[in-house]
């Protein structure tokens, strides 16, 4: 139960103005930092001549890296570098405890410590999809090598005793479409699906039936591969081979390095290039016209329908988002002259379907259908747009509708709405079928060659959201033809 209750996304609303707290006063103190001006070639030519020779310039290191922690990484890793700073409680994954000795992103063989270039790396491009933020130039190559000699220090000196013999990983191949298919036979022959599922998107059965924990005890959940931008050890054919031939230490991610020749991990990474997301922003998506309105969510006019893909992201918050677990919907649009179908798409772990779930996974389609203000950007809270609503949530399994006006939401007594709904291999397709107009001066009328105005909220049941912990996008236009 209490693990439940912690996966809800990076920062739980409850952390989140503590983190905000944190942030403030990791801002000023990055103020002061780089105030500190540190002269290191002379600081060491001095020491190198003093009475307790190198000690001495360790030792201004050891300071430096101390004080560089301390300001910048301790809050979430710990002034003791055991991951309980103050964030603990509120991000998932948690920070890594330095002194457990075990690294999941390393370019070295499994239980091997990471190398310099590794810590250069994380530090400087972070772990996408986690707390663990990207310092870029923030914080110079060297400065981060004396942090790294800090922790390895203080926090794991027995790990880093062990030499290390990182992978030398060179170019990739050229990618053809024969090789690409070599990856995805190696893909379905290899126990990947168990745990990502049979399309990668981390629907495999094994990271939901079992309680999948990590080496620190936490709930953890095969990545969905599709999602380049929340792969934490990042997404190019290159880091994929990476994570393929080291694996991440301290969770159910094996290295496969003595399971297949360096040919086929090349064309396996690959595949798992070839089917990531790559995101269309397609604004307006043009809805094209057909004979009639698809039956199904899989109905073969949808393979060839124009689509657009919308960023979901956490309701900002004094600049903060607080990150729901849905990061990506895709929209594609059909319509027959009297009716239109809008088919709303995104991947989900796990469904939510049930009657007794306390939180079913939900969509929901926002038209401003009135308009008063001459601004294109149009606010949910602004009390002289009305907006129609159109609801749908996996337990009922159909449409509501609803009007809002301010922040007031009324639920509308006649539904012109309907859906059809999927749930498959990872993937919810939502289908809204309606009239082009209805009888309700509320109701958004959808004449041809019109922009008409739309966003979108999607909420992850298993997380838990609800109200206004969903993930929303921004606002963008269709436009029928
Ligand atoms: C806001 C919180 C936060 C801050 C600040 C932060 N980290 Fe992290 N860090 C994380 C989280 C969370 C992870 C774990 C990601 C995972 O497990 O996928 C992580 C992981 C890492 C890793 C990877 C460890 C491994 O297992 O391979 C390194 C290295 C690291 N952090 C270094 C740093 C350094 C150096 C700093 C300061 C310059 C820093 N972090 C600051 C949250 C943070
Ligand atoms: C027993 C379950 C399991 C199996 C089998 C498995 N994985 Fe994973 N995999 C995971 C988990 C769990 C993670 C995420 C670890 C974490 O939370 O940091 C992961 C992470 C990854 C990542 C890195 C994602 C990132 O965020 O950078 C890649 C790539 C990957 N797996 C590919 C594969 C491939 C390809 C196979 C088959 C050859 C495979 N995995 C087999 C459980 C599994």
């Amino acid at each position: 139960m209490i693990q439940e209750k912690q996966n809800k996304g990076l920062f739980s609303v409850k952390g989140f103005f503590l983190i905000l707290l944190i942030s403030l006063l990791l801002f000023l103190f990055e103020i002061v930092m780089h105030d500190i001006v540190v002269p290191e070639a002379v600081a060491a030519a001095e020491i190198s001549e003093g009475e307790e020779g190198g000690n001495i310039e360790q030792s201004d290191d050891y300071k430096r890296g101390k004080k560089l922690y301390d300001g910048f990484c301790s809050t979430c890793h710990g002034e003791n570098g055991d991951g309980k700073g103050h964030a603990y409680s509120f991000t998932i994954p948690k920070a890594r405890d330095f002194t457990s000795g075990i690294f999941k992103f390393r370019s070295t063989p499994s239980g091997q410590p990471p190398t310099d270039e590794d810590f250069i790396r994380i530090t400087k491009r972070g772990n996408p999809g986690t707390a663990m933020p990207a310092y870029g130039e923030k914080i110079s190559d060297d400065d981060i090598m004396l942090i790294a000699d800090y922790i390895k220090q203080e926090f794991a000196p027995e790990l880093f005793k062990i030499e290390q013999t990182p992978y030398v990983i060179g170019d990739p191949p050229v990618a053809t479409p024969e090789f690409i298919s070599q990856g995805r036979e190696i893909y379905e022959k290899s126990d990947c699906a168990d745990c990502h599922g049979n399309y990668g998107r981390g629907d495999g059965e094994k990271g939901w039936k079992e309680d999948m924990k990590d080496a620190w005890g936490d709930r953890i959940y095969p990545t969905d591969l599709t999602l380049p931008w929340q792969l934490r050890n990042f997404a190019s054919v290159k880091d994929l081979f990476r994570s393929l031939i080291t694996g991440f230490d301290g969770t159910p991610m094996r290295s496969y390095k003595s399971d297949y020749s360096e040919d086929e991990l090349w064309a396996l990474a690959h595949y798992l290039r070839s089917i990531q997301i790559q995101r269309v922003s397609n604004s307006p998506l043009s809805i094209k016209k057909t004979n009639k309105i698809p039956a199904s969510t899989y109905d073969a006019v949808w393979s060839d329908a124009e689509f657009a893909d919308l960023v979901i992201g956490g309701k900002k918050l004094f600049g903060w988002s607080l990150v729901p677990r849905v990061t990506n919907a895709r929209l594609r649009g059909v319509h027959t002259g009297s009716q239109l179908a809008l088919m709303l798409e995104w991947n989900d772990k796990m469904p939510d379907r049930s009657k007794n779930k306390r939180t079913p996974d939900s969509a929901v389609m926002y038209f401003p259908s009135i308009i008063k203000d001459t601004d294109p950007w149009i606010d949910k809270g602004d009390r002289r747009t009305v907006f129609d609503v159109w609801k749908w949530n996996a337990a009922d399994d159909r449409a509501s509708e609803a009007v809002r006006k301010g922040s007031r939401e009324s639920k509308k007594k006649r539904t012109d709405v309907r859906t059809v709904s999927s749930y498959k291999d990872g993937v919810y397709r939502v289908m809204f079928i309606r009239d082009k107009s209805t009888k309700t001066a509320a109701d958004i009328t959808f004449d041809i060659g019109k922009e008409i105005i739309y966003s979108l909220k999607i909420s992850d049941g298993d997380n838990e959201e609800q109200g206004d912990r969903g993930g929303v996008s921004g606002q963008r236009r269709i436009i029928l033809e």
